[in-house]
């Protein structure tokens, strides 16, 4: 059989496929830069029910994160209120809200891959995109068994901004906008949330979840920066401006405040104590950290690929005082 070179396959390639492929082919350079993170991503797959310890799940009487991360704990006027039996309760139901969340934003993340795969011309891409369905629905299904499991089927419906985000990525068809979407807001997000979880989990097989979780979205961030900063040197700037004022929607969205109200109810305290909770643990300064560390890494990121902090958008900044966020990271 004879043996063709790169070029001459590509001559040999219907019409409409070759262009695809030649839109990322033509050059050297981008052929080891997408088949490099392809063979990345195809190395370092890995098996759910093998790779953690499902026969260790914490029992009905175990809490899951650590108490401290509750702000609830650092005001003595409600903490002394709850018994032993109580407060697992509420570390329990409070985890089970935001594993909850951890399961919508990993399928979310699955249907902005899959929707950045149909729209991206290069076929490099699309596999590395295809395969980062594949990792994102695991996710997915891996926060869906630790709530079955360790947190008896637990599940609470998807918080009302990530229900928000959905709808938003989904009138989206330009790829370098769900790009920033799915790989620099929430994936970003995403990281900071799991690294914070590894943190305070009290249960080791949550630990390992997340942990694991994290490297791969890691990978996913990298590969959205390294994509997204040869397509933004080749837009015009309205579209630039348009696309920052898109991110910064984007993470106002995500950087919300998500208060586990049901898991305060379930232990008995009235409206007013809940309200009261939630006004105290707002103004905190763990809480503030928190939120800082949350959305540090997307901030970062952006920050990198000029849709922040940029000189030639004064405009942008000028949103970002407007909604806080930079008071926040102050
Ligand atoms: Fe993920
Ligand atoms: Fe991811």
């Amino acid at each position: 059989m004879e043996c063709h070179n790169i070029k001459t396959a590509l001559e040999q390639t219907p019409a409409d496929i070759a262009e695809i492929i030649a839109s990322k082919a033509s050059e050297e350079d981008d052929v080891d830069y997408g088949q490099a993170l392809f063979q990345e991503a195809l190395q370092l797959q890995w098996d759910p029910q093998e790779k953690f310890g499902w026969n260790k799940v914490p029992s009905k009487n175990d809490p899951i994160l650590e108490y401290e991360r509750f702000p609830i704990y650092h005001v003595p006027e409600y903490w002394d209120r709850l018994s032993d039996i109580e407060r697992v309760t509420f570390n329990r139901k409070a985890s089970a809200y935001t594993i909850s969340q951890f399961m919508y934003g990993e399928a979310l993340a699955a249907y902005a891959a899959a929707r950045c795969s149909s729209f991206i011309p290069g076929v490099y891409d699309k596999g590395f995109l295809a395969l980062q369905v594949v990792e994102e629905k695991r996710h997915a299904d891996v926060f869906r068994r630790y709530l079955l499991e360790a947190l008896d089927g637990e599940v609470y419906p998807i918080s009302t901004p990530l229900q928000m985000y959905y709808e938003n990525l989904s009138k989206e068809s330009r790829w370098h906008f769900l790009f920033v979407a799915l790989h620099i807001v929430i994936e970003s997000v995403a990281q900071a949330g799991f690294e914070n979880m590894a943190q305070y989990a009290q249960d080791p097989l949550l630990q390992e979840i997340v942990s694991k979780i994290e490297e791969d979205e890691e990978r996913h961030v990298a590969y959205g920066m390294m994509t997204l900063k040869r397509k933004l040197t080749e837009i015009p700037r309205s579209e630039l401006e348009e696309l920052a004022r898109f991110a910064h929607d984007s993470l106002v969205l995500v950087s919300g405040r998500y208060f586990p109200e049901h898991a305060y109810r379930a232990v008995g305290f009235s409206k007013e104590d809940i309200d009261r909770i939630s006004a105290l643990s707002a103004e905190s300064p763990s809480r503030r950290d928190f939120r800082k560390r949350t959305i540090g890494k997307a901030w970062n990121n952006l920050t990198e690929l000029g849709l922040l902090g940029n000189s030639e958008l004064p405009q942008i900044d000028a949103l970002y005082e407007e909604s806080g966020l930079t008071a926040l990271m102050q």
